[in-house]
């Protein structure tokens, strides 16, 4: 696995590539989560490349950079175990030198609602990294996880609003055997938090329930989800949303499609994790065609 760590030497190992390349971008403290977008990448492409870059950008004043984990060594053993072709490690100086004055925006709806409303920077810096990173990149095949769904929504807008030459995949979520979705913050709960936080994914197994039931009343969909998440007094919920995939306005009726997400704090920890409803099946796996998705996750029109 070949460690790039300047844009020069990126760029000079893309031009060498000569089949399809696959983007997997990170900020390390890698878990299966992350390993299944590579799973993926290397299913569908001939050569991935993974960065790992903690954005400061993307970080508010009082949250939690400094705390964030991170261990570089395990995570080169985990790329090199799982076949990465080439390893991206920027420095903060690579990304921003000194006098980079540039911030992409996509403006909207979808920056406004759910994480922007309590983070109203951070899609800023996510949309500025990606930007950047997408340009060394140069990827066919661009694979973002499911799991952070607003993010993922935002990126395909991005990409698709900008029409950089690539293809945005969604991974499906990964879960821990107890539902947990699998994120670097989850390092950071005691094993009494850890049990509570359980009831994140119990909620949104609760609010599929009553979907798959037939229940459209985005209503009682929300309180599907808000009661189980009430009778565990650890979380502390920031919002419960039944929303459409374009717009992330709280829909009265579900259509088609919506996502429900949570977001909570449990103790100093900010947990997200959400189930989209009524995407076709399949979607996970390799070569599955993307031409199905709604499209607000098709970054190709
Ligand atoms: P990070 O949280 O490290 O996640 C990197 C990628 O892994 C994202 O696309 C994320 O959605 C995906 N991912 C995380 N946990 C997952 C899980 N349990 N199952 C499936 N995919 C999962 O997201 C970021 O970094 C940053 O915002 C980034 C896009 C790298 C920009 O800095």
């Amino acid at each position: 696995m070949l460690r790039l760590e300047t844009i020069a030497e990126a760029r000079r190992w893309r031009r060498a590539q000569s089949g399809r390349v696959g983007f997997v971008a990170t900020m390390g403290a890698l878990h299966d989560g992350h390993l299944a977008l590579l799973r993926r990448s290397r299913a569908e492409t001939d050569t991935s490349l993974v960065s790992i870059f903690l954005n400061p950008l993307q970080f508010g004043p009082g949250e939690d950079l400094d705390r964030y984990p991170r261990d570089l060594d395990a995570d080169l053993r985990l790329l090199e175990e799982a076949g990465a072709d080439a390893v991206f490690l920027p420095t903060r100086d690579v990304m921003y030198p000194p006098g980079f004055d540039t911030a992409v925006l996509v403006e909207g709806p979808l920056t406004q609602r759910l994480e922007a409303a309590h983070r109203p920077t951070h899609f800023r810096g996510v949309t500025t990294v990606v930007t950047k990173l997408l340009q060394v990149a140069q990827a066919d095949r661009s694979y973002f996880g499911m799991k952070d769904a607003q993010q993922l929504l935002v990126l395909t807008k991005l990409v698709r609003d900008l029409a950089i030459p690539t293809t945005v995949v969604p991974v499906p979520t990964v879960r821990a055997a107890d539902g947990l979705a699998l994120s670097s913050r989850n390092i950071h709960l005691d094993p009494v938090q850890r049990r509570a936080s359980t009831a994140i994914s119990r909620a949104l197994d609760a609010a599929e329930a009553r979907f798959d039931a037939g229940e459209r009343r985005g209503d009682c969909l929300r309180d599907a989800a808000g009661a189980v998440l009430a009778a565990e007094p650890l979380i502390d919920v920031q919002y419960v949303s039944c929303a459409a995939l374009d717009t992330l306005e709280e829909l009265d009726r579900v259509g088609e499609t919506a996502l429900v997400s949570i977001a909570a704090m449990v103790g100093v920890t900010h947990l997200i994790d959400n189930h989209w409803l009524g995407l076709p099946a399949g979607l996970g796996a390799p070569h599955a065609d993307l031409g199905i998705l709604p499209p607000a996750l098709r970054s190709d029109l």
